[in-house]
């Protein structure tokens, strides 16, 4: 029989929490390896979307499981209020040298959320440190996600999560993100990414420019856009009006970063873009530890702690057992070259998922940047219209796909407001075959679900 969420009196999956009750119980993890997941039933699935696009070394890596024991044998927790640790220097000077120029600091966290946290914290307390209070209004973007805690949602474009936690917060205020699938009637891509530039500068008007402390954004959409890639022109505006206006420009690379799009950060593609501070996690640590990052120029963290030093941080804060794993992480996907391999294997991707659209009347479009692809899914591609919201189309390919041995990754953003969209974001290790048989798997659900569609009449 089935088990079903709910069955257990006390304790249980954690699932029980965020489903439904009553939905079957999802299949238990035994072990993974490589681009592969097995259940404990010895079903084999090829990770497709990395888990929440994490997993960017897959998963048992070696090298990095070596580095984890050295380091819990060593010491695997000192708070660094009283100390220093080699495993923090050794990355924090990987991954500025990474990042290039003007991003030469790096705060390690424990995880996205909390990247973001820090992020609007330390923009905060240097505009202080500058003589400049005033500055209190982060303004973001719609659709956009930053995290789950509540500062992180405050610049979260989800209209339905504002619904329910706004009267937590003091939700700031949000301009469009530039799509690139359903631009407005009369618009071009183009055409419209500069109205939304032009939203965004009028939107520092009617704040009060000086008032106005950050800027952020996904230089590659996430999850909440369904990687949409604003054209070049764009960043360019973004960064020109921060510059007029003494505004941090943020970028949120949690799921774009470490490589993800085939260079070590997505800001990497529009050099004349160039953020102040930087989020990183997910693909940092690649699920072998919780851990994120902000990256900040000298000048930021200067002026910080010439002003007394950065007031922030929680328990677990740049802990060595977490950098040391991070370290590994860093330099496995450095030595191997998998940013390189992201570009090539996205690339191909790319290429399967395009093939797949044009035979398919259910996927409306491809977008992405390297191994952070995702397939738009509507029920008539002419006129781009969405599947029936209540079908939760994503959720459904989803499920289609695990039955192929598939895992996929999706979650609905202003509950499916800006159309529904599946994440394909397989681990950065991935091979040409590994690429084939991903595409093989979504090819066949998506045939699934078209039949299912068929049979009960919602495609004609
Ligand atoms: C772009 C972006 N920012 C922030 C976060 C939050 O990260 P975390 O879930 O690790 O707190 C996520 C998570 O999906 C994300 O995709």
């Amino acid at each position: 029989m089935t088990r079903r969420l709910g069955d257990t009196p006390r304790g249980g999956p954690v699932q029980s929490f965020f489903l439904p009750r009553g939905t079957a119980r999802r299949p238990a993890i035994a072990r993974a390896e490589g681009i592969y997941l097995w259940d404990e039933t010895g079903r084999r699935y090829l990770d497709g979307s990395s888990g929440p696009v994490v997993s960017n070394l897959g998963h048992g890596n070696r090298r990095v499981l070596d580095a984890m024991q050295a380091q819990a044998a060593r010491a695997t927790f000192a708070y660094p209020g009283l100390f220093e640790s080699e495993a923090n220097v050794a990355l924090a000077d990987l991954v500025c040298e990474l990042a290039g120029p003007g991003l030469d600091r790096a705060f390690f966290v424990s995880g996205g959320s909390e990247a973001t946290e820090a992020a609007i914290k330390l923009a905060r307390q240097h505009a202080v440190a500058i003589g400049q209070p005033e500055r209190i209004t982060v303004i973001a973007r719609e659709p956009s996600y930053h995290g789950g805690t509540l500062g992180a949602l405050a610049v979260t474009g989800d209209a339905r999560a504002h619904d329910m936690f706004g009267p937590l917060m003091r939700a700031m205020p949000r301009v469009p993100a530039p799509l690139t699938y359903r631009v407005p009637s009369g618009h071009t891509v183009e055409s419209h990414a500069k109205a939304c530039a032009e939203a965004l500068e009028a939107e520092f008007a009617r704040q009060g420019p000086h008032t106005v402390l950050a800027v952020i954004m996904e230089p590659v959409g996430g999850l909440s856009s369904g990687a949409s890639v604003a054209p070049a022109a764009y960043h360019e505006a973004v960064r020109q009006i921060c510059d007029r206006h003494g505004a941090l420009l943020i970028y949120d690379e949690v799921m774009s970063g470490a490589g993800r799009t085939g260079r070590f950060l997505a800001a990497d593609h529009w050099p004349r873009g160039r953020p102040d501070l930087v989020t990183l996690a997910k693909g940092l640590a690649a699920g072998y530890t919780p851990f994120g990052a902000v990256l900040a120029p000298d000048r930021v963290v200067d002026a910080v702690a010439s002003a007394g030093g950065f007031n922030h941080g929680h328990t677990y804060f740049t802990n060595p057992l977490s950098c040391a794993v991070a370290h590994a992480v860093v330099r496995e996907t450095v030595d191997r070259d998998l940013i390189g391999n992201a570009a090539r294997m996205g690339a191909r991707l790319c290429e399967r998922l395009q093939a797949i659209a044009a035979s398919s009347r259910i996927v409306g479009d491809v977008r992405g940047l390297g191994l952070l692809m995702a397939v738009e899914l509507v029920a008539d591609k002419a006129t781009k219209r969405p599947l029936p919201l209540e079908l939760v189309a994503p959720a459904r390919l989803c499920a289609l796909a695990l039955d192929q041995g598939l895992a996929l990754y999706a979650r609905r953003t202003s509950g499916g407001a800006y159309g529904d969209w599946v994440m394909v974001t397989p681990p950065l290790i991935i091979d040409a075959v590994g690429v084939d048989e991903l595409a093989a798997g979504l090819e066949a659900a998506v045939a699934a679900f078209e039949r299912e569609l068929g049979a009960s009449g919602v495609l004609p």
